[in-house]
């Protein structure tokens, strides 16, 4: 395909140039203070949903209809038709249709295709390949878009708005990405997320969890540190609690589970269990530079962060859920021509 003529995709942040980067904040900014417009008039985004949702489902639709579109909203395997991803696979198994028919049939219908697929949870060599999402980019011939696979870069700006409201210059902020425990494994996408941008923004990020098991995907460690020596911000691991709070601006929390026992989940379990302690609580709170609190959610109370965390000031977890709404109005006008 002539390199021209080449549709753009939302899949990663780091995919993006960093003017990119500042104007899709700035245009999400300036979508927080109008939010009507005609940018979507006549537009249609499939939502396309292997996983459950509320925030990003609801976002979507409401912001596609704020700017004069329209979005559908596909569950394959429950409202949809079960999608088979394996080139040349017989199919006589549950799948009624292959990606590729999907994909470009999709493509007939929409001018955008949104896609939340988790990992599968048995083998992360196979869903650290993020394929469900690259195959729908690779068959779909309008732009696609990440609604959180193996990372979640809606919520990357969404958080990187949040971050730039409450803080404005970011350089040289100290930001903890703390580990908390949840009672069951769960999908590493906002951690590495959270990781990637904040080192693209420039903030000494020290990433908070029980163990070296706890580490994320060397893919994003590595990203990480590029992009601190690009941006002037640092990465670095730390498995103490006091140490890594103590006098940060800015702590993000997130469960997730250790790639090491990824598939095989019960060797975890002592491990998981016994970091109950990592909980986002007021004595931690305490520690930092009067540090604001956020969290992607869902989140469950009292275990991956205290009432008393969740309902202060601090906590602007309401206001980055807010923010989903404004940056992928961003997204979707973008990626259909609007200059940022
Ligand atoms: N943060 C987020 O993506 O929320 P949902 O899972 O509810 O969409």
């Amino acid at each position: 395909m002539n390199s021209v003529l080449r549709k753009r995709d939302f899949l990663n942040t780091n995919d993006l140039s960093r003017a990119e980067l500042d104007g899709l904040l700035a245009s999400a900014a300036r979508f927080k203070h109008n939010r009507f417009g005609q940018q979507l008039a006549g537009r249609t985004i499939a939502l396309v949903f292997f996983n459950p949702s509320m925030r990003t489902r609801s976002s979507f639709e409401i912001g596609a209809w704020q700017l004069g579109g329209h979005a559908v909203v596909l569950q394959p395997g429950k409202d949809a038709w079960g999608i088979e991803f394996d080139p040349g696979r017989v199919m006589d198994g549950e799948p009624e249709e292959h990606v590729s028919e999907v994909a470009r049939v999709l493509s007939r219908y929409c001018d955008l295709i949104a896609v939340r697929a988790f990992p599968k949870f048995v083998d992360w060599r196979v869903d650290r390949e993020d394929r469900v999402l690259k195959a729908f980019a690779h068959y779909a011939t309008v732009p696609v878009i990440n609604m959180e696979t193996i990372t979640h870069p809606c919520q990357e700006l969404a958080h990187a708005l949040m971050l730039k409201e409450q803080l404005g210059d970011l350089v040289g902020r100290k930001y903890l990405l703390t580990w908390t425990y949840h009672p069951k494994p769960l999908n590493t996408a906002v951690a590495n997320s959270a990781l990637l941008i904040a080192t693209r923004l420039g903030l000494d990020v020290t990433l908070l969890c029980p163990s070296a098991d706890y580490v994320l995907d060397p893919r994003y460690m590595d990203l990480g540190r590029a992009n601190a020596a690009e941006s002037g911000g640092s990465l670095r691991v730390s498995h103490d609690i006091n140490a890594s709070y103590r006098g940060a601006d800015v702590v993000y929390a997130k469960s997730w589970g250790a790639l090491p026992f990824f598939g095989h989940w019960e060797g975890e379990r002592g491990q998981r269990e016994a970091a109950r302690h990592f909980i986002v609580d007021e004595a931690k709170m305490a520690l930092t530079h009067n540090a604001i609190f956020s969290h992607c959610l869902p989140l469950r109370r009292n275990v991956k962060a205290s009432d008393a965390v969740m309902d202060s000031a601090r906590c602007k977890a309401i206001d980055e859920a807010e923010n989903r709404l404004h940056v992928q109005k961003a997204v979707m006008s973008w990626l259909l021509g609007a200059t940022l």
